[in-house]
This record gives C-alpha cells, structure tokens and sequence, in this order.
C-alpha cells in the first residue's frame, strides 16, 4: 500500500522541454489543470501528497518519476540519460532525504531514468534504452539485491514510440501486467497475467495502481474495459498535455 507522493507543478516553460511527440505544443494552463486532477486523483486513492514547486530551470521536471527508485527504505537516485535532465536529481534529493534514511546514487558511467524501471511484487524490470545504460542498470541491480529485491534486464532500444520500459509496460497489481505488443510475447512477462494493450491505445500502457484503484489515461476505452473487466477500480485522467511532451501518468508521480 502506498501512503504518499511526491509530485512537481509544471512549470511555465514546460513546452521547452525534450519531446518527440509530434503532437503540438502543450498549453501551460491546461497542463496545469490536467496536473490538478491527477493530484486530486492520488490523494482519493488515499495518499499524502508532497507538492514540489516548479523548477524554472528544468522543464521537464515534471517528471520526477524519472529522479528515483524507491525500493523499501532505499531511495536510489538516478542519474539521467538526458544531460538537460541531469540537474532535476539534486533539485528533489533533499525531499526524498526527508522520507527515506538510506539515499544512494547511481554515478558515472552510469545513466539511469526511473521510467525504465517496472516494479513487480519485489522483482525490477529495468529498461536498456536511449536512457538506461547497462553500467546504470547494473548498479541498481546491485542496489536492489543488497536489499533482498531481484532484477532483470528488458531490451527497449529501437523499439518505435517506446521512450521508457514503462512507456509500454504496467504492473497493476495481483499479477496483471500491461503490455504492448512488442513486450507482450518476452518470456520475461510470461509468468503474469497479460493485459494485451491495442496498437491504437499503446499510450494507455502506462497506467499506475495506486492501492485498490487503477489510474490510466483518459480515452482509451478498450484497455479501460479489460481493467474493469478485472474487477479492478479505474480512474481515467485527461493526460494529452503530457503526452505532447513524452510523459505518461507513472511519470508524474513518486509513490510509497
Ligand atoms: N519529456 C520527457 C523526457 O523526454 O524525458
């Protein structure tokens, strides 16, 4: 069960961020206002929110997500593979300190981005991709297993319109895992329960269970009817703004 988040207001420049997505610019109040629903969202599923304001100089620090890995009392700081993203790390390291009594950080030659990191019942999926490297990868192996979790590695690179692992894979709980079809057939994922996402609905495979509820994004109704048709709970939130700029639901958010 989780108890809190730590999430980070969008910022007014957070149209400069890095993006890919051919999509449009992103309106700033309607990320705002997308921003809110998603807090609100968190806080019905029960969780205390930390609120962090936004960073003028990191436009995509929105994402915290991509700053940590949360394993028990163990705060992993990453160590992005974008170097316009590097600063975001120290910019929430206090926050995370406050919460958790062993901080440690992935360093050079090690890149590392909390999106390409599924968690499932104390096993960590970790993405190889554009910003993953297998040195980062390695060490939060070495991290987790130090704390009696297990990890293996998943092979994202080049596979079209997957940034992260998680770009295209959820854990929802009492295994049931999300996927896309190019991460649907792994063995890897075999062993669970495969909610098989349609091409067309791909970006609904980033969806988070938030203790009994599922949040996904809003618009994607054949992967909300196989969630529902699991007995599970679903919140669906309008997330385009994101989106135009590469960033899913799980992005937004640190939980534990
Ligand atoms: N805009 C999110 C990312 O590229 O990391």
């Amino acid at each position: 069960m989780f108890s809190h988040a730590i999430v980070r207001t969008p910022g007014r420049n957070f149209a400069q961020g890095l993006t890919t997505a051919d999509l449009g610019e992103p309106d700033y109040y309607t990320a705002i206002l997308q921003h809110r629903a998603y807090c609100k969202a968190l806080e019905a599923c029960g969780l205390q929110l930390t609120v962090l304001d936004p960073d003028p100089d990191h436009p995509d620090s929105v994402f915290v997500e991509d700053t940590a890995v949360l394993a028990g009392s163990r705060a992993v700081l990453t160590r992005p593979g974008a170097p316009s993203r590097a600063g975001e790390v120290d910019t929430i390291a206090g926050t995370l300190a406050a919460f958790f009594e062993d901080v440690c950080r992935i360093e050079a030659p090690g890149t590392l981005d909390g999106g390409d990191i599924c968690e499932a019942d104390g096993h960590y999926f970790i993405g190889i991709s554009a910003r993953t490297n297998r040195a980062g990868a390695e060490q939060l192996a070495g991290f987790l297993k130090a704390k009696g979790f297990t990890a293996s590695f998943i092979e994202v690179t080049g596979i079209p319109g997957i940034l992260h692992l998680k770009s295209g894979i959820s854990y929802l709980g009492d295994g049931h895992l999300a996927a896309v079809q190019p991460f649907a057939g792994l063995p890897d994922f075999q062993p669970f329960n495969l909610v098989r996402v349609p091409e067309e609905e791909s970006y609904a495979a980033n969806s988070i269970r938030v203790n009994d509820t599922v949040l996904m994004p809003w618009g994607y109704p054949k992967m909300q009817a196989a969630l529902e048709a699991l007995g599970l709970p679903v919140i669906a939130l309008p997330m385009d703004e994101f989106e135009k700029m590469d960033g899913g639901l799980s992005c937004l958010s640190l939980r534990f």
